[in-house]
Formats: structure tokens, C-alpha cells, sequence
């Protein structure tokens, strides 16, 4: 049995992992969590790697990876632009809306993810 000395000793130590780890990890979401999501729902149009041409045919899709451009992109807009759809943010509606597929958490760790795309 772990003491309770122990086991905030263990936390602090899993919690200074995380922190420190090289995946890039905002307050809100795990961009380690997102990337299975992304892969899954947003690969179709945004491609493989966030750059688009992704094998759905689409009007436009413009890069989610340049850091210039995704720098000067709020967390709220995203995560509304991601859970309301293109149409909801006044983009493309072939955007869809995510929010009755993805949970909260869902929507900030793919927002986590698609920041740590640009990055690489
Ligand atoms: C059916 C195709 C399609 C799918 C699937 C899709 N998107 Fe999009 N997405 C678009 C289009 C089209 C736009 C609008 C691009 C534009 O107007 O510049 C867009 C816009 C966006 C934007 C806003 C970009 C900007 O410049 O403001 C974000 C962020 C985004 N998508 C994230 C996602 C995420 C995350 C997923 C997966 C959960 C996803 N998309 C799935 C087609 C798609």
C-alpha cells in the first residue's frame, strides 16, 4: 500500500512528465489524445499531415500547419470552428460540425494536435 505521502509524490512526478514531455501539451487538451481523432475524423480533408489534399475531393482546404497563420487562431475560435462547422465561423460548409461526435475533450485535444502540426 502506498502512503498518501507516496502517492502525491508519484503525481507530482507523472504530472512533471507530462509537463516535460516532448509532445506538446496545453492546459485544455492532449495533443497526444487528439491525433488518433484527427487521424480518424479530419484526415479525409485536411490530409495525413494538415497541409489538405486529402483524398475527399474539396473545394479549398487551406493548410492547418502553417505557424504564422495557426499562430494568430484562438483556442476559442477553433474549438468553435471545429464544434459548429465552417458554416458557424464563416468558412466553407463543407466544414462539418463535430460537436455531436467529439466531446469537449475531444474538440481540445484535436485542437491540441493540430497546433502541434504545425510545429513539425
Ligand atoms: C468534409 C471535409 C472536412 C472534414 C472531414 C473536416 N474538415 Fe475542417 N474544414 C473543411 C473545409 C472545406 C474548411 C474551410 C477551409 C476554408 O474556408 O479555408 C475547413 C476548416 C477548418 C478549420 C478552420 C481553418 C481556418 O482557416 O479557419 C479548422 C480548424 C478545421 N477545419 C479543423 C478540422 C478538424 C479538427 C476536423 C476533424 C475533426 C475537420 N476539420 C474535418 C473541410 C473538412
Amino acid at each position: 500500500m502506498l502512503t498518501r505521502q507516496h502517492r502525491r509524490f508519484v503525481t507530482a512526478t507523472i504530472l512533471l512528465l507530462l509537463a516535460t514531455s516532448t509532445v506538446p501539451v496545453s492546459a485544455a487538451g492532449e495533443a497526444r489524445r487528439g491525433e488518433p481523432l484527427y487521424q480518424r475524423y479530419c484526415t479525409g480533408c485536411h490530409g495525413i499531415d494538415g497541409r489538405g489534399g486529402g483524398k475527399n475531393f474539396m473545394p479549398h482546404v487551406g493548410a492547418l500547419t502553417r505557424k504564422d497563420y495557426i499562430e494568430h487562431l484562438g483556442d476559442d475560435y477553433l474549438t468553435f470552428v471545429i464544434s459548429e462547422g465552417g458554416e458557424a465561423a464563416g468558412k466553407s460548409s463543407y466544414m462539418p460540425a463535430w460537436k455531436s461526435v467529439l466531446s469537449e475533450q475531444d474538440v481540445a485535444d484535436v485542437v491540441a494536435y493540430v497546433r502541434s502540426l504545425s510545429l513539425q
